[in-house]
């Protein structure tokens, strides 16, 4: 077989064969195919798509380029959760103590940002310590610990996802419906979970700009998933404007544990606790998402996931004291306040923008090796329907340096617009799928 020619057929359209879907995915891991032909390929499968066959073999190829986490011997339930990818969601990083403080086990394989959008692995390395490629063993044991582990892919589980994710993210081939359905769920069966819980975003800071797409998606996922032996519930979720008031590594760890406190942004917690109450269902501690909720909240109210955030902080590395004394500090020098520019209302902050600015900031990647900044992101002093006047602070933006911040500024600045009357209220949860 040749990679050109494979190539060639999937832009004509055609439909590939397991064994030439395989030659190119573990010719790739293995280091025997060059990145520029599966960039290619890649950009093939965006314009082409893929059959719901080609769909399931590739996630079933990428899945076995590695080993899968043995869970056997720890006790259960395990379910996790997974976004197909938004600005400003940071729902993972409230979810997992949430869920293990329910006495359901969180193990969850994550990715960086992809895109314009953020990933929790980057966001967790903005905590200093803070370990993000654990071996098998020690998932396995922190997962024990404190009812949840936080990790990437390596070179021993899932690696072709691994070197794919990073590959898309620089070369224009992630909003991808066959390419998303594979780079999650090869992850999320690799890992172990039992159940699923997926936020499908659409909008314009998700990968799929309409509710119609991200239905797609999500039948894909849900389908694929199925037959892989999970249990899976979708939620599409609205992805027009950021989650929450803070955007960027750090700071959305910050926000997340400002979560954990009670002092959650609305939004954010709305989403946030649509699906927990699905992980409690799903871990068979709530009979129907109205108990599933109230346990979230009572978890909340109780402390235990801000008390499991700093046990798994500690047993992945970082230093919780040094966390609690970074928070609210921990920012770049290069910074700026936009102030607003008319009085009245926020209509809209467009998360497209929002997530692209980021990039640029320094949240984000332009190419493989570039690194991230732990520092840089926005902090929204409003969002949409709040009431301003002109001249009032709207964001801080902080960037890895003055040329990224100059570079950044117009883009934040048309991420927000301005009415004299209070905008329509926006549904968060559009449907669900189960
Ligand atoms: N999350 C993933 O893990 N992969 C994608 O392709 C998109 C979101």
């Amino acid at each position: 077989m040749r990679a050109v020619d494979l190539i060639m057929d999937k832009r004509a359209g055609k439909e590939l064969s397991r064994e030439a879907i395989a030659f190119l995915i573990n010719g790739y891991t293995a280091g025997e195919l060059p990145e520029y032909q599966i960039a290619a390929w890649a950009m093939a499968v965006f314009f082409q798509g893929m059959t719901p066959r080609e769909t399931a073999d590739l996630t079933e190829i990428m899945l076995a380029s590695g080993a899968r986490i043995d869970l056997s011997g720890l006790q259960g339930p395990f379910v996790d959760k997974h976004s197909t990818g938004g600005v400003g969601d940071k729902t993972s990083l409230i979810l997992a103590p949430m869920a293990a403080s329910l006495g359901i086990k969180d193990p969850m394989m994550s990715g960086r940002a992809l895109g314009h959008t953020g990933g929790t692995l980057d966001k967790l390395d903005s905590i200093p310590g803070y370990r993000t490629n654990l071996t098998v063993q020690e998932f396995r044991s922190i997962l024990a610990e404190t009812g949840y582990a936080m990790t990437g892919q390596t070179k021993d589980i899932v690696p072709a996802d691994r070197l794919l994710y990073a590959l898309r993210d620089v070369t224009g081939t992630v909003e991808s419906i066959p390419l998303i359905t594979a780079s999650i769920l090869s992850k999320k069966v690799a890992e172990g979970a039992d159940a699923l819980v997926l936020d499908v975003k659409y909008g314009s800071g998700a990968f799929m700009k309409d509710p119609e797409e991200a239905e797609k998606l999500a039948k894909s996922l849900v389908d694929t998933g199925t037959a892989m032996g999970k249990r899976i519930v979708a939620l599409l979720t609205d992805m027009q404007e950021p989650l929450g008031h803070k955007m960027g590594n750090f700071l959305e760890i910050e926000e997340s544990f400002d979560c954990l406190e009670g002092k959650g942004p609305a939004d954010l917690m709305e989403v946030t606790l649509a699906l927990g109450a699905w992980m409690a269902v799903l871990g068979g501690k709530a009979q129907d998402t109205a108990t599933g909720r109230r346990l979230c909240e009572e978890a909340l109210a109780g402390g235990g996931p801000r008390r499991l955030f700093l046990e798994n902080l500690r047993a992945q590395g970082g230093d919780a004291e040094q966390f609690l004394a970074l928070r609210g500090t921990y920012r770049s020098d290069f910074t700026r306040t936009l102030k607003a520019e008319a009085g009245g209302f926020i209509a809209h902050i467009d998360a497209w923008n929002i997530g692209h600015a980021g990039v640029t900031l320094g949240v984000g990647r332009n190419r493989i090796q570039d690194p991230v900044s732990p520092v840089a992101g926005i902090e929204f002093h409003k969002k949409r329907g709040d009431p301003v006047s002109k001249g009032d602070p709207v964001m801080t933006v902080w960037a890895k340096d003055e040329a990224s911040l100059s570079a950044a500024l117009p883009q934040i600045r048309a991420s927000v617009s301005y009415s004299d009357v209070p905008p329509a209220k926006r549904n968060l949860i559009l449907k669900e799928f189960f």
